[in-house]
């Protein structure tokens, strides 16, 4: 497995397999790799003929700076994985590397960068926008493999292609869970016991959405699920919502032929999770 880290580099290793007519995957982390990101890779090692992960944490897309500071780094291991993985090559940029100056683009995407995760985390997926384009540039792939764990930003960046006419095909996988059903996210590293516990409640709340779903109505499930949540004390949410899986606006009456999404984030101590489930 090869280690790059210049734009340089990546481009021209790309581009010679792509001269050669072999098919390239990709997909963008962050690092502190789980089996959530382990699924991608085996995905894009089934689907192409060679699969590169880039790992950079992108400071532009945290708009709390403590959280970056705290978001674990663990490249060894995380190196160690994708080789037992079948990854051919991972891109580890340094911040200079891939913002040589400011990024000062500002991204519209019809409201989808303002709602939910938006709301509360103002530029994140500007941020997300502004490095997944600066990736795709790096690593002209034929396909990129995102988590539904985190759908607005897979709603974002199909957005984002269609927008710069990025030619590449953006492959939703599903969310991975541990057994007890908590998403796996590289946050969970930091829970601690108690909050590790007691965030399987979390998966538990957007199961019994899918149940109420069969006979209620949006309004009178989110009033059930808060005071589930607020009873709560090791939790603290920040949102739960039904929104539409296209728009992601949120509805008062469940429609046919429309798929809705329930989503969430909370608080588990100074540890934040989000998870989102189906719900017809
Ligand atoms: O999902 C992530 O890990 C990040 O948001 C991404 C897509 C790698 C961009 O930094």
């Amino acid at each position: 497995m090869e280690i790059l880290k210049t734009i340089n580099d990546a481009q021209e290793y790309v581009l010679n397999q792509r001269r050669n007519g072999l098919k390239i995957g990709f997909v963008p982390t962050m690092g502190a790799l789980h089996q959530g990101h382990i699924s991608l890779v085996e995905k894009s090692t089934t689907q192409n003929d060679i699969t590169i992960v880039s790992i950079f944490v992108n400071p532009t897309q945290f708009n709390n700076a403590a959280d970056l500071e705290k978001y674990p780094r663990t490249i060894d291991a995380d190196c160690k994985m994708l080789e037992a993985a079948g990854c051919n090559m991972v891109f580890t940029p340094d911040e200079k590397e891939m913002y040589p100056q400011k990024d000062e683009r500002v991204f519209s995407f019809n409201g989808l960068e303002s709602c939910l995760e938006g709301e509360f985390r103002p530029g994140h997926f500007n941020g997300v926008a502004q490095i997944v384009s600066k990736l795709f540039f790096a690593i002209p792939a034929h396909n990129a493999y995102f988590g539904q764990k985190d759908f607005q930003q897979l709603a974002v960046i199909k957005q984002l292609v269609l927008q710069l006419d990025i030619p590449v095909n953006i492959i939703p996988c599903p969310t991975i869970r541990e057994s007890d059903g908590l998403a796996m996210s590289s946050r969970n590293l930091r829970l601690t016991p108690e909050h590790r516990s007691n965030s399987t409640f979390i998966y538990k709340m957007l199961q019994k959405t899918v149940e109420l779903a069969k006979a209620n109505n949006p309004t009178l499930i989110k009033e059930i699920i808060i005071s589930e949540f607020n009873k709560n004390k090791l939790l603290k949410l920040e949102y739960f919502d039904i929104v539409d899986n296209t728009y992601l606006q949120q509805t008062d009456f469940f429609q046919k032929d429309t798929i809705y999404i329930a989503c969430v984030a909370v608080w588990a101590g100074d540890v934040r999770l989000i998870d989102n489930i189906q719900i017809n």
